[in-house]
């Protein structure tokens, strides 16, 4: 949420900003602004809107070598230009980017304003402008580090400041920041797709930490300013990985890579010989294993719904009780943890804030928490005692996928392993390898049917209000169904248990609502049928995912089949064709599929 870049060195730092802002704009794309010290001048453009708005609008010669950039996901204040970052102080000399929550900032305004300072903005983010501008420390390092001593909250943050030409400072607690390493110039952002096309060799600062930034290089501080070591290292990674290339969009060309993300997600990891699973990351021996009595999965919107179908696995395949509960309420009903419980966190960024606060109460109170990741040293990576790497690549479209079908398949894995020193056959172990190992090449069969299912698309992008229902291991599909649809065509869409439709909502079916029912081919396959009667008999249209040979009876439906695999697998088949219709309603729809209204990717603010 928010993104940040910055550049000091030898060439013009506009473009630089510009670009990295463009592969920023996924973070949040109410606003964008950039800060420039050209000389002793700061300069400062910003503007409500999207990147090209601000480039078009660029003063002719908005010059300067050392400069910062913001793109803006609102919370503090409506998308309009005053409240777009970079903020500055009274003085016109310190420009701060900000990306998190201050908390206390309304009684650091109500001081500011009783000390007669003039605030121009509603964000909280001012304040620190102003804070830093007011500090007679000597060295900027230092005025940032009084600025944050009287700020509570989160933060990633860059700091220009006219009195110090030649560099940047920049601090993190919460959210993210990285620093780049150049030949005679370096970067910042929030993201390294931002600046992944001039280095991949990178210094991730801590929670706490403060940086000088220079052309020469960068000195890491703790929060007391004493110097800290961190060292930059070569990530292995492939720049074309954040392009769009020929794709239209990113969650098209991040669907399409869900077979060959599917299958890095598995690779080394299945064990044909003993049917199981090696997840050497999870740090713990089959006795640890063993000892496990429960296993509670925890991550926010679509990673909780793909935690329920992980649950639903864990419980099938290695008989252990096994929830999963949205993150963004865990810690506020202080849960009770326990030792012999393993929590799992589910994020594709490893930065999401819920979930980065509900592993740290768990660990403040003992227990023992793995993640399954996708984000390589991200926050939630870096905090559990141990994980799964998703192995699913850059994903940069808001709406996520193929990091949801690598969590799915994470949680097989893990599923398995926790099984298999269980009472989980090796036979089954076995048959449950072979179900992983078609995994890759039968999405790739659902991808292939894109155009017959974009037409049924066309059709639900004309309901105002969608169902999406399924049972069991159907609902989480369902839910996550509705979740996708929602999300980027803007259509009302309400997910259920098939079950629960009599019990409420069948009085909504009529011929203006469609029901996309999830009926695999399963030991509930009649009940779900019987339900699609029910939904027939009052006229509402009928989408049915399913499997091939299902009999549907006589009932007047759409039809779409997927694959099957084992039974306990197929959730992740039955979720390809909901990314499709999804996908395509809001490209009918005509809406940015990349860059959905109020969303950003990654929420790293509460
Ligand atoms: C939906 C979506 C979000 C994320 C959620 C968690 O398509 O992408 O619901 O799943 O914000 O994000 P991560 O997985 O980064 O923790």
């Amino acid at each position: 949420m928010c993104g940040i870049v910055g550049y000091v060195g030898t060439q013009q730092a506009t473009p630089v900003l510009l670009e990295g802002l463009t592969r920023l704009e996924h973070r949040g794309y109410d606003s964008a602004g950039i800060a420039l010290l050209g000389g002793t001048a700061l300069k400062v453009a910003k503007k409500a809107g999207r990147v090209r708005d601000l480039a078009d609008g660029l003063p002719k010669r908005f010059a300067g070598r050392v400069g910062i950039g913001h793109t803006r996901w609102a919370t503090h204040g409506p998308a309009n230009d005053v409240n777009a970052h970079p903020h500055t102080d009274a003085k016109g000399l310190v420009a701060v980017v900000h990306n998190g929550i201050i908390d206390n900032a309304a009684a650091l305004r109500q001081r500011l304003t009783d000390e007669g300072v003039d605030l121009a903005s509603d964000t909280d983010t001012e304040v620190l402008a102003h804070l830093v501008g007011l500090s007679d420390a000597a060295t900027l390092e230092g005025k940032v580090g009084d600025a944050l001593a009287q700020v509570e909250g989160t933060y990633g943050l860059a700091v220009l400041h006219a009195d110090f030409p030649d560099r940047m400072v920049v601090a993190r607690n919460g959210s993210p920041l990285l620093i780049g390493v150049g030949e005679k110039e370096m970067y910042v952002a929030s993201d390294l797709g931002a600046i992944v096309r001039h280095t991949t060799t990178v210094a991730h600062l801590g929670d706490g930490e403060i940086a000088t930034v220079t052309a020469g290089g960068f000195t890491t501080y703790g929060g007391d300013l004493r110097p800290v070591t961190r060292t930059a290292v070569t990530v292995d990674v492939d720049p074309a990985a954040y392009e769009a290339g020929d794709h239209e969009s990113f969650m098209h060309k991040e669907m399409l890579e869900q077979p060959a993300a599917a299958a890095r997600a598995l690779s080394g990891r299945l064990d044909e010989r003993f049917g199981t699973a090696h997840l050497g990351g999870l740090n713990m021996d089959a006795r640890e294993t063993r000892a496990i009595r429960r296993v509670k999965i925890l991550g926010c919107g679509s990673a909780y719904y793909v935690g329920q179908m992980g649950a639903a696995l864990v419980e099938e395949l290695a008989r252990i009780p096994a929830d999963a509960e949205a993150a963004s309420e865990f810690r506020y009903r202080d849960p009770v943890i326990e030792a012999d419980t393993l929590y799992v966190a589910v994020s594709q960024s490893g930065e999401t804030i819920d979930t980065l606060l509900a592993v740290q109460e768990i660990r403040r109170k003992g227990g023992r928490v793995v993640g399954l990741v996708n984000v390589v040293g991200s926050a939630i990576a870096r905090e559990c005692d141990g994980g799964i790497y998703l192995h699913a690549g850059p994903e940069v479209a808001v709406a996520s996928t193929k990091a949801l079908t690598n969590m799915f398949l994470g949680f097989a894995l893990l599923a398995l392993q926790l099984g298999r020193v269980r009472d989980l056959s090796i036979a089954d172990g076995r048959r449950l390898i072979n179900g992983l190992t078609r995994i890759p090449a039968q999405i790739q069969e659902i991808l292939d049917d894109e155009a017959a299912i974009a037409a049924v698309a066309e059709q639900l992008s004309e309901a105002e209000s969608v169902f999406f229902v399924g049972r069991v291991r159907g609902f989480p599909v369902a839910r996550e169904g509705a979740q996708k649809f929602k999300e980027i065509s803007y259509r009302h869409a309400e997910a259920y248990q098939t079950s629960e439709l009599k019990h409420g909502p069948l009085a909504l079916i009529s011929p203006a609502v469609p029901t996309v029912a999830i009926v695999p081919d399963d030991e509930l396959t009649d009940r779900n049928v019987g339900a699609l009667h029910e939904i027939a008999a009052r006229r509402g249209p009928l989408v049915v995912i399913t499997h091939e040979g299902v009999d549907l009876g006589e009932v007047d439906c759409v039809r779409i089949d997927v694959p099957r695999n084992e039974r306990e697998l197929d959730p992740v088949l039955l979720v390809v064709p909901l990314q499709l219709l999804a996908f395509h309603a809001a490209q009918r729809l005509g809406h940015d599929i990349d860059k959905p209204r109020n969303l950003a990717k990654s929420v790293t603010v509460e």
